[in-house]
């Protein structure tokens, strides 16, 4: 997939597999929102991008929070007019606890940020882009569950 120039968020993208995967993206010419609900962390990732020359910015957001989620989008469309790709990275296990060791508790919050994140991140883009100008410039991949829709 050619990213260049493209508009993309990245969930989950302050450490690991997200912050790999911006830095990846960014070095291949998208312009990349670093979001993490760890601010700190996500505004460390777009230092790194912006000294090597790529464009980023970061933004807070805990996929789980339909209102952060909500401005996630939001903010991003109206800062780029644009929305291309969203990689839905955020993810969390249950504190490496052995099944029998976890509570209904910490396996609520697993699926809300696993599964009800991703919903929120597909719901609101795809419901910000129906009812926006921008509706004919958008193309979406989710790299999870749910299938893309362009
Ligand atoms: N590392 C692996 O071997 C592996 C294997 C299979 C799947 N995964 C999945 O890949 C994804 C990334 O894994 P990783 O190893 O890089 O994890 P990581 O723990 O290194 O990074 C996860 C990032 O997500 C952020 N985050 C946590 N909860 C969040 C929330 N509610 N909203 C927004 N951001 C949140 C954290 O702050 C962190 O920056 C996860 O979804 C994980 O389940 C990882």
């Amino acid at each position: 997939m050619d990213v260049k120039n493209k508009i993309v968020i990245v969930t989950g993208a302050g450490s690991g597999i997200g912050k790999a995967t911006s830095i990846h993206l960014a070095n291949h010419g998208a312009t990349v929102v670093v979001s993490d609900i760890n601010i700190e962390s996500a505004e460390k990732v777009v230092l790194e991008i912006n000294a090597s020359g790529g464009i980023a910015s970061a933004n807070k957001c805990n996929v789980a929070n339909f209102k952060e989620v909500e401005q996630l989008i939001h903010s991003t469309v109206q800062k780029y007019e644009r929305l291309d790709v969203i990689v839905n990275n955020a993810g969390i296990g249950p504190n490496l606890l052995r099944t029998h060791e976890a509570s209904l508790k910490d396996w609520d919050i697993v699926v809300a940020v696993n599964q009800t994140g991703v919903f929120l991140l597909y719901e609101s883009s795809i419901a910000t882009v129906l009812g926006s100008r921008i509706r004919k410039y958008c193309k979406y991949c989710f790299f999870s569950r749910f299938k893309g829709f362009t």
